[in-house]
């Protein structure tokens, strides 16, 4: 079997690089990402040169470079985690969002209908539900919840879905779809709040909260995503939409006071600034589905993920310090310039 891993020098699909050449020593697993500030080599360092595994330089949006590749190298299955992810930045700059998070979804789609690949995932997001109210803790985000989205990076993912869904309809494109809560663990790019505030709390700098910090965020390490979308590509239903998460519920004022209790900080680091425009109140992932169809189980709890996280964080300041790019150093500034 031969599967196409998109956006796999990013955070996720990195993860999700590692932990399916390891498990799977007889697939062959070609990596495409475009190298964006937020992919970088180093997070493949370990993998490079395993023999079922190649690294392809190339932007999803690219019609002829993509179809040239799938020409060339048959895949069975295509996994995209390739997107622009971040919200604030898609707040600033939206085209880029709808060219590589739609375009890209359209241009990989064309190229599988084309070549008959086996099943498309795309790998999707629980913020393309909208937000759910802070004094609701009953309700969750369940598969059939409607899509109703706040940012432009939200609007971008469910745009996606949209056409993922038209294509299953329209040409029968064997696709599935995974809507997973916010992820943490190993690889994750310095922009998003827990790598943020372990970087700027072991530097004893400010640590920017927004608004009152009472947003509430559903999280689940990384390999628990990794294995839901391994189990989704190998035993889910076309057509289907799989939702994941662990119920980790979490406001962002607890999450912070953790980082600063593990790394023995005083919380007068902690500093409220303005909100963040259209700022979605709650996620919370109902996993149900997942759960009973194909048996996913979360490893992890938050309490020990999260230990572990900073920990990683602590031993790889080489990673850190590389991906902290010219490009890194202009958002921080722009971003928090009060
Ligand atoms: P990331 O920003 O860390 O990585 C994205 C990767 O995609 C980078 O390596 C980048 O170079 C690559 N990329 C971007 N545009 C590209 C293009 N046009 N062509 C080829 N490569 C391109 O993102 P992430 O946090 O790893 O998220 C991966 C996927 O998971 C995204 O689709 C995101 O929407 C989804 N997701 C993320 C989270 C989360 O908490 N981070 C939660 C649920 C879903
Ligand atoms: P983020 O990691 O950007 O993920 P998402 O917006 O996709 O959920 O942010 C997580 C939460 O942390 C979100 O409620 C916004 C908040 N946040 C801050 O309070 N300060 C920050 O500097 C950042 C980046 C995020």
């Amino acid at each position: 079997m031969k599967i196409l891993i998109t956006g796999g020098a990013g955070f996720i699909g990195g993860n999700f690089c590692h932990y399916m050449v390891e498990k799977y020593p007889n697939d062959k697993f070609v990596c495409l990402d475009a190298l964006t500030y937020a992919g970088n080599m180093e997070t493949l360092a370990d993998i490079l040169d395993r023999q079922n595994f190649k690294f392809v330089k190339g932007n999803i949006c690219d019609t002829e470079f993509v179809d040239q590749l799938f020409a060339e190298e048959k895949f069975d299955i295509v996994v995209n985690f390739a997107a622009e992810s971040h919200v604030d930045r898609s707040i600033q700059n939206p085209k880029i969002f709808l060219e590589s998070n739609v375009i890209g979804v359209q241009t990989l789609m064309d190229a599988c209908r084309k070549y008959k690949v086996a099943r498309f995932h795309q790998v999707s997001t629980d913020e393309v539900y909208g937000d759910l109210p802070l004094d609701r803790p009953d309700l969750f985000f369940h598969e059939d919840t409607p899509l109703h989205t706040s940012s432009p990076y939200s609007a971008s993912k469910a745009s996606a879905d949209l056409l993922v869904m038209a294509y299953y309809r329209t040409y029968q494109l064997p696709v599935t779809i995974s809507r997973c809560s916010n992820n943490y663990g190993p690889y994750q790019f310095p922009e998003k709040l827990i790598p943020l505030i372990i970087k700027k709390a072991q530097n004893n700098e400010k640590l920017p909260i927004y608004g009152k910090g009472e947003n509430v965020r559903d999280w689940l390490h990384v390999l628990d995503h990794c294995s839901a979308i391994d189990l989704i590509i190998h035993k889910g239903k076309v057509g289907e939409v799989y939702n994941i998460g662990g119920h980790n519920e979490r406001t962002n004022l607890e999450v912070v006071k953790t980082i600063l209790k593990v790394l023995g900080k005083p919380e007068s680091l902690i500093s409220f600034v303005t909100d963040r425009p259209g700022h979605d109140r709650r996620y919370a992932i109902d996993p149900e589905k997942i759960t009973k169809e194909l048996g996913w189980k979360p490893k992890y709890n938050f309490d020990t993920g999260i230990v572990a996280t900073i920990k990683w964080n602590l031993d790889n300041q080489a990673w850190l310090s590389h991906v902290e790019s010219g490009e890194y150093q202009n958002w921080l500034k722009k971003q928090y310039k009060d």
